[in-house]
């Protein structure tokens, strides 16, 4: 049966609406289901980096959500004063929206990480033992060579020591940029310092082999063929680490603790 050009169409343009009316509508469907998924990857990430899970364990969303709720507190923070805000929303503290928000964000000073605006408050965590924080974990973030990196720092109660580092979302290449996920590699930061005696950040990623925690602590072992991604992580350091970052946070925190 022969059919005219105008059905043809007709049909063609039926066709594309219904497929794009479905793709749309399971897209927004899935939406929350992916921001979940996204804060729980996050959860996960800050565990293991706590300790307090294995990478790759099985365990279900409730399970995390305990472990979290038991041994970590989470604190929205000042970056400026580094004050603590108890007030503050802590379950849905959004730190990206509010690093574009003019509102609830500052221009950030020149600096090689590639931020523009650094969030007034962000979101910071402390595992807890007998009450006492025992880790702080700081969000961290900076261009690599393709992307923009997101992680997170864990710090000793002496806000110098290295206890640990993840990279939870980059978009470098795998294999190259994309080792700083590699826990062979994240695994050679621990005991190495973020500081010197004059609470100026030092901790670098190098170009090539760094010597032992023991003698060479502020320098971390280069990437082999992604120096350019190494390099963002040691400039997202020097930004995180500085005035601009947790410094004041830190300097606070160091405070409180010889008051007490
Ligand atoms: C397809 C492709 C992907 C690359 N991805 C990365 C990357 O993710 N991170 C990085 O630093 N360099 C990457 N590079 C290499 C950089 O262009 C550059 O050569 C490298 O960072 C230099 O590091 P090296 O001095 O350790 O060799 C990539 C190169 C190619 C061709």
């Amino acid at each position: 049966m022969e059919r005219s050009t105008g059905y043809i169409i007709a049909f063609a343009a039926a066709v594309c609406l219904v497929c794009s009316v479905l793709v749309t509508s399971s897209a927004v469907s899935l939406k929350d289901r992916q921001v979940e998924n996204k804060r729980l990857d996050r959860q996960k990430k800050i565990l293991v980096l706590a300790g307090l899970m294995e990478k790759g364990e099985g365990i279900d969303t409730a399970e995390i959500d305990e472990r979290f709720s038991d041994n970590i507190q989470a604190h929205v923070i000042d970056l400026k004063t580094g004050d603590y805000d108890p007030s503050a929303d802590t379950g849905n503290f959004d730190q990206r929206k509010a690093a574009k928000d003019p509102s609830t964000s500052t221009a950030a000073p020149s600096n090689n990480s590639g931020i523009q605006r650094v969030p007034n408050q962000v979101l910071i965590y402390h595992v807890l033992e007998n009450g006492e924080p025992v880790t702080l974990i700081l969000p961290v973030e900076g261009k690599g060579l393709w992307s923009t990196m997101y992680g997170f720092l864990a710090l000793a109660p002496d806000t110098t020591t290295v206890k640990g580092v993840t990279f939870y979302e980059h978009g470098e290449t795998p294999g190259l940029g994309g080792e700083i996920e590699n826990p062979s590699w994240t695994a050679k930061w621990i005991g190495r310092l973020a500081y010197d005696e004059t609470w100026t950040p030092v901790l670098e990623v190098i170009k090539g082999t760094a010597g032992p925690v023991e003698t060479d602590p502020t320098r971390i072992d280069g990437l082999a063929g992604a120096t350019l991604t190494a390099r963002g992580v040691s400039h997202l350091l020097d930004f995180w680490l500085g005035e601009s970052g947790f410094s004041p946070y830190l300097e606070k925190f160091r405070a409180e603790r010889s008051a007490s």
